[in-house]
């Protein structure tokens, strides 16, 4: 009885899957490392990254993604040198200037999860124009992840959830959204991808990724381009994901 319950809620949820969309999330790794390649300094690396960013986001769709969360900038990338900081922090506000015509004429729908209180204010403002100005696009949610750490975020959520009476995950993840720099909701994560050849989760969407599928490439960002994306999707779709239930041969 158990068995076959356990079974319809997969079956519900490959379901939901199909009519709500994936929801990828990238670990945009191999930028410096692709730009030392070529005798160039790191922002450059960054400069093609953020090309690589603007092909991902307009072949997400045709390949049934509806949420897309890119990690552009940890809580931990304040260690980098001021110069390399300074460089990404003004890409990312060059990246919101430049796409978001294309982004509402696309129907994409832009939200940066982090903490905002340690950006410089004229990037706060060019996000919440962004944001603002993408919110009605149903094609597409596109979560920017700038200055964001998982824990943290976890933190702020449990500080929160010692208020809350008759806790269960649902709840906790609708604390993740409001209190832990979370942005609008999303659902959990579906498909995780590492670029550069690095296998780790470097503080990214750790209670979202609960079952998300690891994908991990040795492609470096920027060369990562619609054919590894179509790729991932593809050997995503041919896993069982089975949340901790038996194969469905398996049953008797
Ligand atoms: C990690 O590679 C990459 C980053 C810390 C920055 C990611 C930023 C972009 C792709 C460009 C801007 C983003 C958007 C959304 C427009 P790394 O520098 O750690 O590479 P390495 O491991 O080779 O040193």
């Amino acid at each position: 009885m158990i068995q076959s319950s356990l079974h319809i809620h997969l079956a519900d949820k490959k379901q939901s899957e199909v009519s709500s969309g994936l929801h990828v999330a990238i670990i945009m790794d191999g930028n410096g490392r692709w730009a030392t390649a070529r005798g160039k300094a790191r922002i450059f690396g960054h400069r093609a990254g953020a090309d690589s960013v603007r092909r991902v986001v307009e072949a997400a769709p045709s390949l049934g993604i509806t949420t897309l969360t890119l990690y552009a900038f940890s809580s931990d990338n304040w260690k980098r040198p001021t110069a390399e900081v300074t460089a990404l922090m003004r890409l990312l506000r060059l990246y919101l200037r430049t796409e978001t015509e294309k982004c509402i004429k696309n129907g994409v729908r832009i939200s940066v999860i982090g903490r905002r209180d340690r950006l410089a204010p004229h990037l706060v403002a060019a996000i919440e124009r962004t944001e603002k100005a993408t919110a009605p696009g149903i094609t597409l949610h596109l979560r920017i992840a700038i200055d964001y750490s998982s824990r943290d975020s976890i933190l702020r959520a449990a500080m929160a959830a010692t208020a809350t009476p008759h806790l269960c995950r649902e709840t906790f993840s609708e604390l993740l959204t409001e209190f832990g720099h979370g942005g609008s909701p999303a659902p959990d994560v579906d498909l995780l991808i590492r670029t550069g050849g690095e296998h780790r989760l470097s503080d990214f969407l750790l209670w979202e990724s609960a079952y998300a599928e690891l994908f991990f490439t040795k492609r470096m960002w920027p060369d990562f381009g619609v054919d590894d994306l179509a790729a991932a999707v593809d050997e995503f779709r041919a896993r069982e994901r089975r949340f901790g239930a038996v194969p469905t041969a398996m049953v008797v």
